[in-house]
């Protein structure tokens, strides 16, 4: 049975405040995926880009994912690379509704441009690079997502709300509860 929801996304598509939302909506657990890596490993992502590369990183998101699969009841709010791994995105499926939140590459860069936290932004931090990276991404972000929310011009409480009223339509609420 489907028991979390994972929100998946692009950087800067609102994941963790929308999980906030979320969780008091519905009182489930959070979990943030960047978060607890960080916490993990006691050391920025930055850090642990340039002391392991990125796919060190990648597979602490996949080892997280796997471990994960046995809780219930939590949103998990993930790392914009967290859909683009095929057996991530295998994986979130199996256990839980996967919702993707996208939002325009000027919106995008408008939320994430004062933050140099994100290795994969640094020295590219412009709208033309989001774009490009956006549209390289976003077959996988489709091929995971069973949901698709446009944030650009939505509170968080919007979105959170949009979301419960969609899983109610298409009766995936009754998966989880
Ligand atoms: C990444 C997104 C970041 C973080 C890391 C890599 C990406 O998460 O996991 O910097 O490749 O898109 P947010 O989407 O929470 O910023």
């Amino acid at each position: 049975m489907k028991q979390n929801i994972y929100l998946i996304g692009f950087m800067g598509t609102g994941k963790s405040t929308v999980s906030h939302k979320l969780a008091r909506l519905l009182g489930y657990e959070e979990l943030d995926t960047d978060a607890w890596i960080v916490q993990r490993q006691g050391r920025s992502i930055a850090e642990i880009f340039e002391a392991q590369g990125e796919a060190a990183f990648r597979d602490m998101e996949t080892a997280l994912l796997e471990e994960l699969a046995e809780g219930e009841r939590k949103i998990i709010s993930c790392g914009g690379g967290m859909a683009i791994r095929e057996e991530n995105a295998d994986l979130m499926r199996k256990n839980g509704i996967v919702v993707l939140l996208t939002a325009e590459p000027e919106t995008i860069f408008d939320r994430v441009k004062k933050d140099n936290g994100r290795p994969v932004l640094n020295g590219n931090m412009n709208v033309e690079y989001i774009r490009s990276l956006l549209a390289q991404r976003n077959p996988y972000y489709r091929a995971a997502g069973e949901m698709e929310i446009a944030t650009d011009g939505r509170s968080p409480e919007e979105i959170a709300e949009k979301i419960v009223k969609e899983m109610k339509n298409f009766k995936m609420i009754e998966k989880i509860f």
